[in-house]
């Protein structure tokens, strides 16, 4: 079933109030529900019965203001409850039983290691109780919990403790009371033996605010991290966006069964452990820095998604692409801006221009949908969030900081939509926005395809740029955009030359942002004494495609000199990429000389920024070098990387072992961008090393998985050593590593996840016996993640291997994850669905393992969705 947004309505029914009470059992929990309920006075519905969603609910009883309903007054319809004629303002009274205890899809009440806990967004409210379950119907909260008080000490929900006591029978409850009207999908519930972390933050108006983490014993001393972060958060958005914290308490609760990565609960957030939870010991420099930013993320929804919510599921970027923006903005105020721009941006062109390009693209704001959970998208979390970006870029600093004011003073306890988003950008600066609304509303990547011609007469620089975006599944012929183009250009010295429009205006900046918004532009630049090197999309300015004809020769002198940090790494990815595509062409040519030395003069150059050299190091990723063919031959794509990475690793030798050593003096653990730089460094340079079987490099590696005190270096040397050839001191390691950390989940996903990624150590048969490991866990999402996740989407040479028992393995995994949790099958379905863009052997066995799926008994929606879509021609 589709739905579309041209069908929106206002809903018939507003709910002012909503009391609910928990009974919680160990074989199920019963719900009471008192719903204040009133006509919409906006809603043209006249008399339409009240319709309230509900999902695997045991009705035990219905009332209306006090009266039981008989059963002619009601329709149970299974998703649904239907009371028609009702009058113009009333209660409603509904009991429901459910069961946590055997919930798997972990969406609603569900138990996660002993404790309750809850996930309602999208639509996980209608599994607790019957509900008008859409964010635009916004409610206040009272919620009472009663439980055991042995195994439930900690009993919470959202905004303040009003009471509590003890009841009969060893059980207790508590009262929660939100004063803020919100969407069900903001209702949350945690009951649990869990400690206490506390602390306080004081606001700028001078408020102190209560902050605590919940989290199981064993995981008290993995806070600090998280709550440190979260301090940190809250400062700066009072600093950069204006936004105080509203309730009188704050609360981070971390669970290890979660399907997503945390939630924003109002007052209430909860967290996959893996997200949260944080120590020296265990936790990888990577770690910190994405729990850093998910604990801001979800602490800004609190303004940008809470206060100011959806109006419906299409406007799902509203809230996602707006708070990605702004963690990404203060990620790179606490670190390296570049470093964070490079790093989004890869995400974007390996994973969202996949996406644009698959079976599944949409755009920002969707038309339709089947399962909306299969919407929570890198379109609608990073291409929205470069879509913001672009809106800051446009009207600067101040003016959008006026904008995103007016946005929340004039939404404030609203459900809105993009279109308002865009509106008060356009009501605080004065400028028009119309065709930027294309952003939102068109699919696809937009390609740019730029040419230039100099006139060394006139000292005139010719760009000509011209756009497309490519055709969608329902989606074609396409208007063109509106792109922020960021320029510069580079005289043969390496000096900024000014851009200059028209002859005779003096002090022309040497960095210029191009608005294009016509199929073709041309832009005229004066004065211009020498052929220039153009600089293009600096600082990937747009989420679009650029198509120029560099040299080597050009993109060797962008990386050595261009002065915008993330486009002298693009630079040396593009001319990595240009290298690797033509070994595979032909797989016995030499690789370029001048590449190697680039790479040396990286390896040397201690005057550059280090985080930056760590970044310029890596190799563009297989993804990537898929994402950037036609017909993708995955194993030719393989052999070209492996054989330029060993290539550079023999050549460069001497300098990996000089850079390994300089960085590895280091002092106590710190996670300053400098450290972060070192150790990255460090664990690139021995990662090369044992890749060319490199005897000095398996001894340095040994060495340092032992004497380490940090889990970035423990890790840098496992992964290293499971990457190499040496299959003895592998298994020793690996098993090693593994007696050392058992007991701490996180540690094992990593363990898990350093082999399924590995061509060396995760073929096949080795998936297969990780998933037979005690300490595998089927009901767990992050386990089955970080082994047939890692697999498919990071291990592309095992998972394409000729024969398709990657495909055949994936199918089977799909269809047994389907039965038991449908959002994390639907997830890991993926990989298969993208087989238009691969080379014919591999395509047709893609496609019957897709094939195979879709014949499945009793499939979800979830993943019914994906896999018609895909295989539809
Ligand atoms: N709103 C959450 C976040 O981005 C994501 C929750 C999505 N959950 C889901 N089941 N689809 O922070
Ligand atoms: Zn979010």
């Amino acid at each position: 079933q589709t739905i579309c947004l041209s069908d929106y309505k206002v809903p018939a029914y507003l709910v002012d109030q909503v009391d609910l009470r928990f009974e919680l059992f160990e074989d199920g929990a019963r719900v009471h529900s008192v719903l204040s309920v009133r006509r919409n006075p906006e809603s043209s519905a006249g008399d339409e019965p009240l319709y309230l969603h509900g999902d695997s609910l045991v009705l035990e009883s219905v009332a209306l203001n006090g009266t039981p309903l008989a059963a002619g007054d009601f329709d149970d319809l299974g998703d649904a409850l239907v009371v028609s004629s009702v009058p113009e303002a009333f209660e409603l009274q509904v009991v429901t039983w459910i069961e946590p205890q055997n919930n798997t899809r972990l969406e609603g009440l569900y138990k996660s290691s002993g404790m309750f806990c809850t996930q309602c967004e999208a639509e996980g409210f209608r599994c607790i109780t019957f509900y008008p379950d859409r964010p635009d119907v916004m409610a206040r909260f009272r919620t009472r919990i009663e439980a055991d008080r042995d195994a439930y000490p900690v009993l919470l929900s959202n905004g303040n403790p009003v009471a509590k006591g003890d009841l009969e029978g060893g059980r207790h409850y508590v009262t929660w009371e939100d004063p803020f009207p919100k969407p069900a999908y903001l209702f949350a519930l945690v009951a649990g033996d869990l400690v206490e972390k506390k602390d306080t933050f004081t606001t700028c108006s001078g408020r102190s605010i209560d902050l605590r983490m919940y989290v199981e014993p064993r995981n008290a001393q993995k806070c600090d991290f998280a709550l440190d972060a979260l301090k940190r958060s809250m400062r700066w958005d009072e600093d950069v966006y204006g936004r105080e914290y509203d309730l009188d308490i704050f609360m981070i609760v971390a669970v290890d069964d979660f399907n997503m990565g945390a939630m924003e609960n109002k007052g209430l957030n909860i967290f996959n452990s893996s997200c949260v939870l944080a120590s020296q010991e265990t936790a990888t420099d990577a770690a910190f820095q994405r729990i850093e930013a998910i604990v801001a993320h979800e602490y800004f929804h609190n303004w940008s998604g809470n206060r100011v919510t959806c109006r419906d599921w299409f406007q799902l970027s509203l809230k996602e692409g707006f708070t990605v923006f702004r963690d990404a903005q203060f990620s790179a105020d606490m670190g390296s801006p570049t470093v964070k721009r490079i790093e989004d941006a890869t995400l974007l062109r390996t994973a969202q221009f996949a996406e644009d390009a698959g079976p599944m693209a949409h755009p920002v704001r969707p038309a339709s949908y089947m399962e909306i959970s299969n919407f929570y998208t890198l379109t609608i979390y990073e291409k929205g969030a470069e879509v913001v970006r672009m809106i800051h870029n446009l009207l600067g600093e101040s003016l959008f900081r006026q904008g995103s004011d007016l946005y929340f003073q004039r939404h404030d306890g609203q459900a809105v939509t993009t279109d308002d988003f865009v509106r008060a950008m356009e009501d605080a600066s004065g400028r028009d926005l119309s065709q930027f609304r294309l952003w939102y509303e068109q699919a696809g990547t937009p390609a740019l395809t730029v040419t230039d011609e100099f006139d060394e007469e006139r000292c005139v620089y010719r760009l000509t740029v011209s756009q497309s975006v490519p055709d969608t599944p329902g989606q074609t012929g396409k208007k063109p955009q509106h792109i922020p183009f960021a320029v510069g250009l580079l005289g043969r010295d390496g000096q900024p030359l000014p851009l200059l429009f028209s002859a005779g205006s003096d002090d022309a900046p040497v960095d210029r942002v191009l608005e294009l918004t016509e199929r073709e532009h041309c832009f005229e630049f004066h004065g211009v004494s020498e052929r220039p090197v153009p600089s293009l999309l600096r600082g990937f300015s747009a989420p679009v495609r650029v198509h120029y004809p560099w040299t080597r020769e050009q993109l060797l002198f962008l990386m050595s000199h261009d002065p915008d940090g993330f486009n002298r790494w693009d630079a040396g990815q593009r001319l990595a990429v240009d290298v690797i595509q033509s070994l595979i062409v032909a797989p016995e040519a030499e690789v370029e000389p001048r590449l190697v030395d680039a790479y040396r003069s990286l390896l040397r150059n201690t005057g550059l920024d280090q985080a930056l050299v760590a970044k310029m190091l890596q190799l563009p990723s297989e993804a990537y070098l898929i994402e950037l063919s036609e017909q993708a031959d995955v194993a030719a794509i393989h052999r070209a990387r492996e054989a330029v990475l060993s290539h550079l690793a023999t050549h460069l030798r001497d300098e990996l072992l000089a850079c390994y050593h300089r960085n590895s003096a280091q002092g106590d653990y710190q996670l300053t961008p400098e450290s972060v730089a070192r150790r990255s460094l460090r664990n690139t340079a021995l990662g090369w090393l044992l890749h060319i079987g490199d005897q000095q490099g398996l001894v340095l590696a040994q060495e340092q998985l032992r004497s380490a005190d940090n889990m970035t270096d423990r890790l840098g040397a496992l992964r290293a050593l499971v990457n190499s050839d040496f299959v003895e001191e592998r298994t020793q390691a690996l098993e090693g590593f593994y007696q050392a950390f058992r007991e701490d989940p996180q540690v094992v996903e990593l363990w898990f996840s350093v082999q399924a990624a590995s061509v060396r150590a995760g073929q096949l048969p080795q998936i297969t016996q990780l998933l037979e490991h005690e300490a595998f866990d089927w009901k767990n999402p992050n386990k089955v993640r970080s082994v047939i996740g890692a697999f498919a989407s990071q291990n592309l040479a095992a998972f394409h291997n000729p024969d398709g028992s990657g495909y055949a393995f994936l199918a089977t995994q799909v269809c047994r994850l389907d039965d038991s949790n449908p959002q994390i099958a639907s997830r890991l379905v993926t990989p298969l669905t993208r087989w238009r863009k691969f080379a014919p052997e591999y395509r047709v066995l893609m496609k019957s393992a897709l094939e195979r799926v879709r014949d499945k008994d009793r499939l979800s929606g979830d993943v019914y969705e994906v896999v018609h879509k895909s295989l539809a021609d």
